[in-house]
């Protein structure tokens, strides 16, 4: 088995690859003058199992081509099997037509990963759990939950919790958490708009009051949609809001966002290469995934279950 990187998060794949007691392929993902991307592997792959380690996340173009490139190159070194292991999917959001003549880029991006010469592809957390069918080769998606559920139990020992989940869409994933939490108990944020450009309402539904609140979502993005929910959970009452989130996309101001928010602590897992603001953030906590995708590759290559992973 070879581990090889991507430049998208080398700390993550080194991780990996600790993990798994190697050392990362000797290769280099490059540029030339003109920004191309040039891909060169120092050592033989032929006939291996390999792994490449690559998020899409920003800037997700250059990633994702990154990502192509290192396929296309590990194919023609004649690599017995390739597996896209991307922690963070980019473009996953836009999975469905979001209105008349507008693409469904997700299923492009899988399109190409499928089309490069991948023979797997493993995730974390995707958006939406049918994007596994946009690929028409084995696509395993690990759940950053149970990782999750360990942090919280060991830091909220005594407390009342309550897992909320930040819109009407996050529901299934919440109700799974809260399962892992002994079965705490749920509350949603159900955000309206009465009607266009009147602004948004915020309703919470359950009863939040004294209780230390868990938000769980899969992306933080401009943190708007984490920031007001935590605004309005204190607003009914809560003792406190912390929050559990898989990728820290954490665009254009959202770290400061954060920071001058109602959240006691924002978890994050690394997936995304942590930016130096979210690291100095005194709000922001990482928690290493390294494990997680390390054992699932591991047992991919021993080709033993990775759904008991999640038992
Ligand atoms: C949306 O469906 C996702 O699960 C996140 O809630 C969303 O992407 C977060 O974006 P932002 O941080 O920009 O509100």
């Amino acid at each position: 088995m070879k581990i090889m990187a991507g430049n998208s998060n080398l700390p993550l794949a080194r991780a990996i690859a600790g993990y798994l007691e190697l050392t990362l392929t000797d290769a280099s993902v490059r540029r030339f003058a003109d920004e191309e991307v040039f891909v060169e592997i120092h050592e033989n792959v032929r006939g291996e199992d390999v792994f490449v380690v690559q998020s899409t996340s920003f800037p997700a173009n250059d990633n994702l081509m990154e990502l192509l490139i290192c396929i296309d190159a590990l194919k023609r070194a004649s690599a017995r099997r390739i597996t896209a292991v991307v922690p963070y999917f980019g473009y996953a959001r836009q999975d469905r037509k979001s209105g008349s003549r507008t693409p469904i880029s997700a299923k492009l991006v899988a399109n190409m990963i499928d089309k490069a010469g991948a023979d797997r592809v493993l995730a974390v957390d995707l958006h939406a759990g049918q994007i596994q069918g946009f690929f028409d080769i084995p696509t395993d998606n690990l759940y950053a939950a149970p990782t999750m559920a360990q942090d919280i139990l060991e830091r909220t020992a005594g407390q009342e919790l309550m897992v909320v989940s930040p819109d009407v869409g996050g529901v299934v994933r919440a109700r799974a958490l809260a399962k892992r939490l002994d079965n705490a108990p749920l509350a949603i944020v159900d955000k309206r708009r009465d009607k266009p450009g009147s602004s948004e309402v915020m309703n919470i539904i359950g009863d939040v009051r004294g209780r230390s609140c868990v938000l769980i979502d899969d992306i933080i993005d401009s943190g708007g949609t984490l920031c007001n929910a935590a605004q309005a959970i204190m607003e009914a009452g809560a003792a406190s809001v912390s929050a559990y989130i898989t990728h820290g996309v954490l665009s254009g101001g959202a770290v400061a966002r954060v920071d001058n928010s109602a959240l006691k602590e924002l978890v994050i897992t690394d997936t995304i290469l942590p930016t130096d603001a979210a690291r100095d953030s005194s709000r922001i906590r990482i928690l290493p995934i390294a494990p997680l995708i390390g054992e699932a590759i591991r047992r991919i290559a021993d080709e033993s279950s990775v759904s008991s992973l999640f038992d």
